[in-house]
């Protein structure tokens, strides 16, 4: 990005095209689907338009296959709209945290009020099998970064909203956990994992913290949900895999789909 060019003046032009190409000028939900979450976007409505996230300002091409890298615009059965980002600029790319957290500032200049964080991740609670979502309570960010430059003192007292997790439970009873955010893109030792355990985590992953903070800084109220697609280094015997990982993406993500649509007709 070019030094001093203001990250939020980039959104709001972002928001200014995603308004043009698809007609609606105000969504009222934002989506991004992580590993997994991929095919929510059809059952959650009507589709409006979609297109590559790239050929919106300040969005890059995915580095990643399993990422689809396309924005969504979706009609709700309630008359609102749902965005849907399917494209994720991760922390360990290198392209710094503005990219990282541009997709959520793009969100919340759209109008939206709600962001929902979906990702894939490992997890620490043995009971935990691959397919398996859980509710982020709250997290610890461990990548030493911050979407906040300058003297931008943000409070993260109730970041994954207390009314939209009730609101899930009261769908689908689900587990809770602590989500640690680290940079990646290798996965933990499990002296890291132990680690992450014993300063209060329950889940690993390399998003979604980074994006919370803006999304609060934005003004938005947060929901975040991991699904475990694998138990983290040293709670299983077997080593991690990366396509062993995409695969329980896929094969729990028509049941994702389901509940994320359920979700979302609840809450928005
Ligand atoms: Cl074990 N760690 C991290 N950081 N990300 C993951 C993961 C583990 N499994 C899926 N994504």
């Amino acid at each position: 990005d070019a030094p001093g060019a203001d990250p939020r003046a980039i959104a709001q032009e972002a928001a200014k095209v995603i308004a043009e190409k698809t007609g609606v000028a105000r969504h009222d939900i934002a989506l991004t689907l992580g590993s997994g979450w991929g095919q929510a976007a059809e059952s959650i409505g009507e589709l409006v338009t979609e297109f590559p996230a790239h050929e919106v300002p300040g969005f890059s091409k995915p580095a990643l296959a399993g990422h689809t890298g396309m924005i969504k615009s979706i009609r709700l059965a309630s008359g609102g709209h749902a965005l849907i980002i399917g494209a994720r600029t991760h922390f360990y790319e290198g392209h710094g945290v503005r990219r990282v957290v541009h997709s959520v500032r793009t969100a919340a200049a759209t109008g939206a009020k709600i962001m929902v964080l979906t990702n894939g991740a490992g997890g620490l609670n043995p009971d935990w099998q691959p397919g398996t979502p859980v509710l982020i309570r709250d997290h610890i960010n461990l990548t030493a970064a911050s979407p906040l430059e300058g003297a931008t003192f943000v409070d993260l007292t109730d970041l994954y909203s207390q009314r939209l997790r009730t609101a899930v439970q009261e769908l689908e009873p689900l587990d809770e956990g602590v989500y640690v955010q680290f940079r990646g893109p290798h996965y933990e030792t499990p002296a890291e994992v132990k680690m992450a355990g014993i300063i209060g985590g329950d889940i690993v992953g390399m998003s979604t913290a980074l994006e919370a903070i803006a999304a609060r800084e934005a003004g938005m109220e947060i929901l975040g949900l991991s699904l475990i697609t694998n138990p983290a280094a040293g709670i299983s015997a077997t080593p991690l895999n990366h396509e062993e990982v995409i695969e329980a993406g896929r094969a729990a993500e028509t049941r994702l789909a389901d509940l994320l649509a359920r979700i979302v007709k609840e809450i928005a």
